[in-house]
C-alpha cells in the first residue's frame, strides 16, 4: 500500500516505525489537526507542548502558574520549562515507535536540546520534520475561527471546518465548544511575531539538514495528511 493511500483510506501500514516527527509551522496553520490525523494513521502519540502547558495551567500546577500570563499574552514559555516537560514526557512506553512533537522545537534553543537528546539515544531514529505553510490572510481566520472541545480536544472552525451534527458543540461527545484564550487578534499578533523572531529561524535550521519536507496546508485535511506520509515515508527511506 502506498504511503498516500493509506492516508486517504486511514489504514495503517504495519510494518512502517515513523520514529520522531516534528510538524512545525506558524500559529493556526494546522499542526494540531494533521497532528490528530496522523495519529489515527500510524498509532503513535501527539505530544502538543500547547496542550501540555494548557492542562498545566488548568491543574493549577507550579509549571502552569509559571506559564499561564506568558502564554496568556503570546509570548514564549522558556526552554528550561518546556524542555523539561517534554523530556518528562518522552519518557512513556507510548513513545517507543515514535511521536509526533506537535509545537516543539519552537527555538534553536530547543532544537539544539532535541538533537542532543536524539543522538545519546543510539536506539531512536533521526527526527523528520515537516514544515507547514498557509498564507497570513488564512492564518487569521483559522485562529480567529478555531473552537475546541474540552472534553476530546477536538478540533474545530467555525468558517471552515464546523461540527456537523450542531452548531456549536462537539460531534463526538456533543460537548459546548470552547475558544481559546489566546485566539484573540490582539494576542494572535504576538503570537505571530515571535513565531517570525525565535521559530523561522528553527524552520532554516531543519531545511538545511537532510530529513526536512515543506507541504501546503491549504487544501482537504486529508489530502494534507497525506503529502505528509508521503514525504516522511521517502525520507525515512533514504534516512
Ligand atoms: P500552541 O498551542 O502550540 O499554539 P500555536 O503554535 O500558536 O498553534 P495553534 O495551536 O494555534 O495552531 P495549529 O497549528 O495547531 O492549528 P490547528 O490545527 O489548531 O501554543 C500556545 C502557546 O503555548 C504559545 O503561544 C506559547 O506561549 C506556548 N508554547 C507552546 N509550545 C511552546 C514551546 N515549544 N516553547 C515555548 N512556548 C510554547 O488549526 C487551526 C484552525 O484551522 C482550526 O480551527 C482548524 O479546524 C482549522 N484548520 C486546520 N487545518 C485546516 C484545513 N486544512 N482546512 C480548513 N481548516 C483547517
Amino acid at each position: 500500500m502506498s504511503a498516500s493511500t493509506s492516508a486517504q483510506t486511514g489504514r495503517v501500514a504495519s510494518n512502517f516505525v515513523p520514529g520522531p516527527i516534528l510538524l512545525l509551522g506558524a500559529p493556526g496553520v494546522g499542526k494540531g489537526t494533521q497532528a490528530k490525523e496522523l495519529v489515527k494513521l500510524w498509532g503513535i502519540p501527539q505530544i502538543s507542548t500547547g496542550d501540555l502547558l494548557r492542562g498545566n495551567v488548568a491543574k493549577g500546577t507550579k509549571l502552569g502558574q509559571a506559564a499561564k500570563e506568558i502564554m496568556g499574552r503570546g509570548e514564549l514559555v522558556s526552554d528550561s520549562l518546556v524542555n523539561e516537560m517534554v523530556a518528562a514526557r518522552l519518557e512513556e512506553p507510548d513513545t517507543a515507535q515514535g511521536y509526533i512533537l506537535d509545537g516543539f522545537p519552537r527555538t534553536l534553543g530547543q532544537a539544539n536540546w532535541l538533537d542532543g537528546r536524539l543522538t545519546a539515544q543510539v536506539k531512536s531514529l533521526p527526527a523528520i520534520a515537516v514544515s507547514i505553510q498557509v498564507n497570513y490572510n488564512q492564518l487569521l481566520r483559522r485562529i480567529t475561527g478555531r473552537r475546541n472541545c474540552p472534553t476530546c480536544q477536538a478540533i474545530y472552525n467555525i468558517y471552515l471546518n464546523p461540527p456537523t451534527r450542531k452548531e456549536g458543540f462537539c460531534d463526538a461527545d456533543g460537548v459546548a465548544l470552547v475558544q481559546r484564550a489566546d485566539d484573540t487578534e490582539k494576542v494572535v499578533e504576538e503570537r505571530l511575531r515571535a513565531y517570525g523572531a525565535m521559530t523561522a529561524p528553527v524552520v532554516e535550521y531543519y531545511r538545511a539538514q537532510e530529513r526536512f519536507a515543506e507541504v501546503d496546508g491549504d487544501g482537504a485535511i486529508t489530502a494534507i495528511a497525506a503529502g505528509i506520509v508521503a514525504a516522511v515515508e521517502r525520507l525515512r527511506k533514504q534516512a
